[in-house]
């Protein structure tokens, strides 16, 4: 197994998913954790986190130095390279040529961390220090025009240092990199898989839970769906589920729904319909915000007063993946939290006093996905598609109106049909319909038509954090397309959304 010493990065979810991917085992420890405890971890490796703060800073985070001498391999990536070089006699620096974004990396020795990898590639750095003398016994790999020092290494003690991130998709070649950590350095082997890590979540729900009760806010989704199977197996009946029919569902939805998740699973689940809640509160609204704001306050109060039901409740479970918690800490791309406010139980909490237990919150969708499937669910259950919790609220551009719910809910029920029967469900990360507030002219029966636009949706994604609109063939969209004008009243034209994202965002709303 490898130990991952956190330093504060907002990569370090995906330094451990790097390493998942290879079947190899992590754990993420703080920098306070003692030598004794790492080494009763017995680790094959290490890895140094990077971080924001600065190694002169006062406050910067450090870890007993006694680690570089416990003859376990080590890698420091970014700040944790500017960190063991400090620690062990050299020198790092604040220098006037900060390095943010992507660099040409050129590669003066191409064994060992940089085994199967061309002379000259990309990386991506982000560091305002650097370092500028090696420790005895330290020689340089791999340099940027602007860090003279971006890779380095003791080969004889096994100590690596990269001054950028690896585990981004920015640093092409960061895979294999992290890979010749794993197996030339570490000699790690590749015996971790999902099962493991099943059984030790449901361990440690055990453990954290004891006798106390679990509620849990479910959707429908993936994730809400794995995160209740999961803590179910670990404790029964002390897991109480929560489902709010918000008048805002697929069509026939909480009906699919129950028979899947009740039948199927054997959770205890209260079905709670709070539709018209919801749609008196939205009536006449426009506003992509204040819609989402409503949905989401009328949503935490009724599930606040189903929760009060529940009798010695202590925990409140969710579903949190990891690109979630990126998304509000706005990696890369800029604050994509503050785009949209999300509708989840963000809130919850904080306001009904519970704490809080995020099984799947280090984990990605395609990890949750394959979790799921050791868990024994349904292929129906975890090939769902993401949907918002706002649902078609946040579809119907203008006002939400239970007429405007219905033809919507027509459309989408056509488009996915065709979409799963041409075998395309699975390979999209969604697909759906918009509703528009404007109407067209069309020509129906030799009659004169003036009705609803709707605009299909269908994006490729890994983690919706950027996405690509789905090339579909045209023999599909014409089908679907068809269908729809065809079957649905009050629909007489249907758009395609040829956007990504970014620019554009997955949801119109
Ligand atoms: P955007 O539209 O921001 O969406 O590109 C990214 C992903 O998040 C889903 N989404 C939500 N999920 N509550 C959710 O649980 C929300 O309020 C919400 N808004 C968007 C969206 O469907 C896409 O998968």
């Amino acid at each position: 197994m490898i130990v991952v010493i956190d330093f504060g990065s907002q990569y370090n979810q995906l330094i451990a998913r790097r390493i998942r991917e290879n079947r190899v085992f992590c754990q993420i420890e703080p920098p306070t954790v003692d030598i004794e405890t790492i080494q009763s971890l017995n680790p094959d490796g290490i890895i140094l986190s990077g971080g924001p703060s600065s190694i002169y800073e006062k406050k910067s985070p450090k870890i007993d130095t006694a680690i570089f001498d416990l003859g376990i391999p080590i890698l420091g990536i970014c700040y944790g390279m500017q960190f063991m070089i400090d620690a062990l006699g050299g020198t790092v620096e604040k220098t006037t040529k900060r390095e943010y974004g992507f660099a040409g990396l050129n590669i003066k020795k191409s064994k060992s961390l940089f085994e199967k990898i061309d002379q000259s590639t990309t990386c991506w750095m982000s560091h305002g220090d650097s370092i500028t003398k090696l420790p005895k016994g330290f020689s340089v790999t791999a340099s940027t025009d602007n860090t003279p020092v971006a890779a380095a290494e003791n080969i004889k003690k096994n100590l690596y240092g990269l001054q950028f991130h690896p585990e981004v998709e920015h640093t092409p070649k960061g895979k294999q990199m992290l890979r010749n950590f794993l197996f030339n350095a570490c000699d790690c082997k590749r015996n971790w898989n999902m099962k493991a890590f099943a059984k030790e979540s449901i361990q440690q729900i055990k453990k954290t839970v004891g006798d106390k009760k679990v509620i849990l806010g479910l959707s429908g989704g993936v994730d809400s769906s794995v995160t209740a199977v999961l803590i179910h197996q670990a404790i029964g009946k002390h897991l109480t589920c929560i489902f709010v029919d918000n008048g805002l569902l697929r069509l026939n939805e909480a009906a699919k729904l129950k028979i899947i998740l009740k039948q199927h699973l054997n959770i205890n689940i209260r079905f709670v319909n709070a539709a018209k809640f919801f749609l008196d509160a939205l009536n006449g609204v426009t506003d992509p915000e204040k819609k989402r704001k409503i949905i989401g306050k009328i949503f935490m109060d009724i599930f606040d007063a189903e929760a009060k039901k529940i009798q010695g409740a202590d925990f409140l479970a969710q579903g949190t993946l990891y690109p979630d918690i990126i998304e509000s800490q706005s990696a890369f791309g800029g604050p994509t939290s503050i785009i949209k406010s999300h509708h989840n139980v963000g809130g919850l909490p904080k306001k009904m006093k519970l704490k809080l237990i995020e099984p799947l919150k280090y984990l990605f969708k395609d990890e949750v996905r394959a979790l799921g499937k050791t868990l024994g669910m349904p292929e129906e259950l975890i090939w769902r598609q993401p949907f918002p919790g706002p649902g078609l609220g946040i579809r119907i551009i203008g006002e939400i109106t239970r007429k405007r719910l219905t033809v919507l809910r027509k459309v989408d029920d056509i488009l996915i049909q065709e979409i799963k029967a041409n075998g395309y469900y699975k390979k999209l990360w969604q697909s759906f319909a918009v509703l528009l507030p404007i109407k067209s002219v069309g020509v129906m029966g030799d009659k004169r038509t003036y009705e609803n636009i709707v605009t299909l949706r269908a994006v490729t994604s890994k983690d919706a954090m950027t996405a690509d609109w789905a090339r579909l063939p045209h023999k599909l969209l014409a089908k679907i397309s068809n269908r729809i004008i065809n079957e649905v009243n009050g629909v007489n034209r249907v758009a395609y959304d040829i956007s990504s994202k970014p620019p554009s965002t997955i949801e119109w709303e």
